[in-house]
């Protein structure tokens, strides 16, 4: 013990006790982080940010002020699979004439004039291997809100719940719908 004394710098007790003050946050930081990342890995994960969308749409504007209903444009919902994400003619039925003067605006008549789609980046995907329809979802009585959120109030959409397979299981087991592994997968 002597030998590694003599090994060690020498401090004074006020020197450790500003070393000690120094680093014991530090370390507290690095616990919580990894506490956050252990949270997230149990939660699932899949909780993102919003990706970054080619026309700035905005749901807040359309879903909340404006009031437009959720099916007008995700038109699918209903009664098929997949609920479907407007196509720009759907879009220029009100931006023919609506703001036709903001450049986001123009940037939309630019594809409706050349026929392209708009490269809509995807918030929510199940993976390949996973069978999710919305159809049954909507007719049982859910919310949109259930799954993805207050939408009307996201100025761009997030994903908020996890939508992993415990989570899809525990709603199933709440409400008697099937757990048989067919029923999600391919
Ligand atoms: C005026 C048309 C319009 C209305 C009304 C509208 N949406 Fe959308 N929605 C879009 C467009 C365009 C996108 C793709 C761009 C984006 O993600 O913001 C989208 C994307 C979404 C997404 C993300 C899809 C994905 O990629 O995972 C969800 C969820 C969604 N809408 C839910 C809703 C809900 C719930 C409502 C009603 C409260 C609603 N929308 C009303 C046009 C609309
Ligand atoms: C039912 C009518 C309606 C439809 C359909 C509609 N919008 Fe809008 N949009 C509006 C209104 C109203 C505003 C607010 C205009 C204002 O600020 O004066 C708006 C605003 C916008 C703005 C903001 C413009 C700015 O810079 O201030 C963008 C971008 C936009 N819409 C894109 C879209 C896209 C993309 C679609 C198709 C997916 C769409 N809108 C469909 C009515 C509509
Ligand atoms: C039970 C949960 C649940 C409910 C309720 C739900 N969704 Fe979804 N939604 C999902 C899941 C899961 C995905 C991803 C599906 C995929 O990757 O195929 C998704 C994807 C979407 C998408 C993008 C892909 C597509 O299907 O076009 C839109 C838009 C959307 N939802 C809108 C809505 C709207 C609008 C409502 C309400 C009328 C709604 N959803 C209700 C779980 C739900
Ligand atoms: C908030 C509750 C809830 C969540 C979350 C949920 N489901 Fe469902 N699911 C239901 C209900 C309720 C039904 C309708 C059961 C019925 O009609 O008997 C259903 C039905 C289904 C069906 C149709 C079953 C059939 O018999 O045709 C599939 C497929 C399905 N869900 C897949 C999923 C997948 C995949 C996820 C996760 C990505 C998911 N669900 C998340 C509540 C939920
Ligand atoms: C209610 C819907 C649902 C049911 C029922 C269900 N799964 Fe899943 N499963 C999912 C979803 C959603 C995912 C993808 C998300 C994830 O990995 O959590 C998934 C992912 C998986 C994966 C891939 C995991 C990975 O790490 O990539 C396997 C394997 C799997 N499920 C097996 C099963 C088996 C076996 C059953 C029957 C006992 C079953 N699932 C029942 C929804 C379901």
């Amino acid at each position: 013990m002597q030998y590694l004394g003599a090994l060690l710098p020498r401090i004074t007790r006020l020197q450790a006790l500003v070393i000690g003050l120094a680093v014991t946050p530090l370390l507290l930081g690095g616990a919580g982080v990894i506490a956050l990342l252990l949270f997230l890995m149990a939660s699932g994960g899949t909780v993102t940010g919003a990706p970054e969308q080619p026309i700035a749409f905005d749901h807040s504007v359309h879903a909340g002020e404006a009031a437009i209903p959720c099916q007008f444009c995700h038109r699918g919902v209903v009664t098929e699979a997949s609920a479907t994400i407007p196509s720009v003619q759907q879009c220029m039925f009100c931006h023919g004439v609506v703001a036709t003067d903001r450049p986001q605006i123009q940037l939309l008549q630019a594809h409706w004039e050349t026929n392209t789609p708009v490269d809509w980046t995807r918030v929510h995907r199940v993976p390949d291997h996973v069978r999710f329809v919305h159809a049954p979802h909507i007719q049982a009585g859910l919310d949109c809100a259930t799954c993805h959120g207050d939408v009307a109030s996201m100025s761009e959409v997030r994903q908020v719940r996890s939508l992993s397979m415990g989570d899809c299981q525990g709603c199933h087991r709440e409400n008697s719908a099937s757990l048989d592994c067919a029923t999600c997968h391919k």
